[in-house]
């Protein structure tokens, strides 16, 4: 299977990038762009795209790939800044514009092969999306302009000869219209890759890649609940069989149904085996009393993992832990200018180290939304894939004050209103996430002939792309409604629902 190589100088739309050639079915990696030659050698891929960059090729500390690249006989796309590296780094000449060029722009195409195979030519003008401050003054020999914009001369260009393509523009962004089709001709025509990048491919190849790797060793796992680790779970008892045992800590905390409809899946769907230990009362007892967010999350954190390590120490020799990490916590950011790369995290804070297990983490290549692909591939229910994100310490954090079963009991059949309410109005899927808190304070309300003094319980709902920052998801006031009404007198005890209108930042998704 061909793949594609991304050079990473520091967009923020390089994973973009990544997501638009897979989703053309065409496996790519994202690398640094210092990645050394011999690496880019060993990993052979079909093409090389160099993305853009918040650098100038200009400034003295510069992200250069090496030049050599040049000479692997191998198809390049440049974007933006990878566009003017590549254009200096063969003899042209790149400048500070009199005007930087940012948002739409109209493109006039001038020829019709190569990456812009299929489309129209000028007079007809194709919206594309610009970001840059620098733009290319004079083509390296060999090269010629495919495309002009209002202010680059340079919009698009190509080697005469060799399979060399540089662009201004951002073709991975939806704003460039023509963004796919350019990235097709590149990916299909340039670099003759075949669209066999599917999930049932991913299945086959990761599943002899598991066997190879684990060989008869047994394999653990921590079963949340969530989509990341029920598709790895799922994905490794393909592999394996038997040689793995999930272990699934019920630590009381859970909503209602979400974890039994996992368990029950698993139970009867497949013949993994499954440990499942009910730790209700010793997390409650961990959090008697605890009121800090901070302490809350410690004691919930450190709980899982005595217990894991209880219930893991039964089993005899284990070797593997295997985990749920995905493609963006693991993508090796580009650092320049002393910015501290972002550190791969761990989904199971610590227990690898502590229990010194191998990883095996098989998701580690995929986006959020190709999991969802593979889990729905290898059978797994709808109602799991389609979770909302859930926290680790669960609805402990969703209660400000002290976690007892009865403040939890409220918080439970409050929040599956909301989750009904949400799915049936259709917006369940709309949102990020949406979620009731319970409130650490009683209001005065009326109820009949008397006076109530009884909890609130405050709405959440936001739209993010992913969870860094998020913006108050603007529900139909309808749907508040009902949300509302239902809570008021459905739910003993609440006699007030409150909506939450803060965005993050400067508030965060979750009240602790
Ligand atoms: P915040 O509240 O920081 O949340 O804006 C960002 C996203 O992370 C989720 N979250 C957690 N997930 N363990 C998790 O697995 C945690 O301790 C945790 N805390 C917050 C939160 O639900 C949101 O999606």
């Amino acid at each position: 299977m061909k793949k594609i190589l991304i050079l990473d100088f520091g967009s923020q739309t390089t994973q973009l990038i990544a997501r638009r050639i897979r989703e053309q079915k065409v496996y790519c990696e994202i690398h640094p762009y210092s990645t050394p030659l011999d690496k880019i050698k060993a990993l052979a891929p079909a093409g090389i795209v160099l993305s853009g960059g918040p650098a100038s090729v200009y400034d003295s500390d510069a992200p250069l790939s090496d030049p050599a690249l040049f000479t692997l006989g191998l198809p390049i796309l440049g974007i933006c800044y990878g566009a003017q590296l590549m254009i200096q780094q063969l003899g042209g000449k790149v400048e500070k514009a009199e005007k930087r060029e940012f948002g739409k722009a109209d493109l006039s195409i001038n020829d019709t092969s190569g990456i812009f195979a299929g489309l129209e030519t000028s007079p007809l003008h194709h919206q594309v999306w610009m970001s840059h401050g620098d733009r290319v003054e004079i083509a390296p020999q060999g090269f010629e302009a495919t495309a002009t914009s209002n202010h680059s001369p340079f919009a698009a260009l190509r080697h005469k000869e060799k399979p060399f393509v540089a662009v201004q523009f951002h073709p991975e962004v939806a704003h460039t219209l023509i963004g796919t089709d350019i990235l097709r001709n590149f990916i299909f025509g340039l670099c003759d890759c075949r669209p066999d990048w599917t999930m049932h491919s991913f299945i086959e190849s990761t599943v002899a890649a598991i066997r190879n790797t684990v060989g008869t060793s047994k394999v653990i796992c921590a079963l949340s609940g969530g989509v990341d680790s029920s598709v790895t779970a799922a994905l490794i008892h393909r592999a394996i069989g038997d040689q793995l045992t999930c272990i699934y800590v019920n630590n009381g905390l859970m909503r209602i149904g979400e974890t039994e409809a996992i368990l029950r899946f698993f139970k009867e769907k497949t013949h993994l085996k499954l440990i499942d230990v009910e730790a209700t009362d010793f997390f409650l007892a961990e959090l008697a009393g605890v009121v800090d967010p901070e302490i809350k999350r410690k004691r919930i954190g450190l709980g899982f993992i005595k217990i894991f390590e209880e219930e893991a120490k039964k089993l005899g020799e284990v070797n593997y832990l295997a985990q749920g990490t995905l493609y963006p916590d693991v993508i090796e950011s580009v650092s320049f200018r002393g910015e501290a790369p972002i550190k791969s995290h761990h989904n199971v804070g610590g227990l690898p180290e502590i229990m010194k297990l191998e990883l095996i983490e098989p998701l580690r290549e995929l986006f959020k939304d190709e999991v969802r692909e593979l889990g729905l591939e290898l059978g797994l229910p709808e109602e799991a894939i389609y979770r909302q994100p859930f926290p680790g310490p669960g609805l402990g954090i969703r209660i400000m004050g002290e976690v007892t079963l009865s403040r939890l009991e409220i918080l439970r059949q409050a929040d599956v209103i909301v989750l009904e309410e949400m799915k049936k109005s259709g917006w369940y899927r709309k949102v990020w996430q949406s979620f009731a808190v319970l409130l650490p304070i009683q209001t005065v309300g009326v109820m009949g002939d008397g006076r109530t003094y009884e909890n609130v319980i405050a709405l959440r709902a936001v739209d993010s792309k992913d969870a860094m920052t998020a913006d108050w998801s603007k529900l139909p006031y309808e749907l508040l409604g009902s949300i509302s009404s239902r809570i008021i007198n459905e739910v003993r005890g609440v006699n007030r629902v409150v909506f939450d209108i803060s965005s993050k930042p400067p508030a965060t998704i979750e009240w602790e």
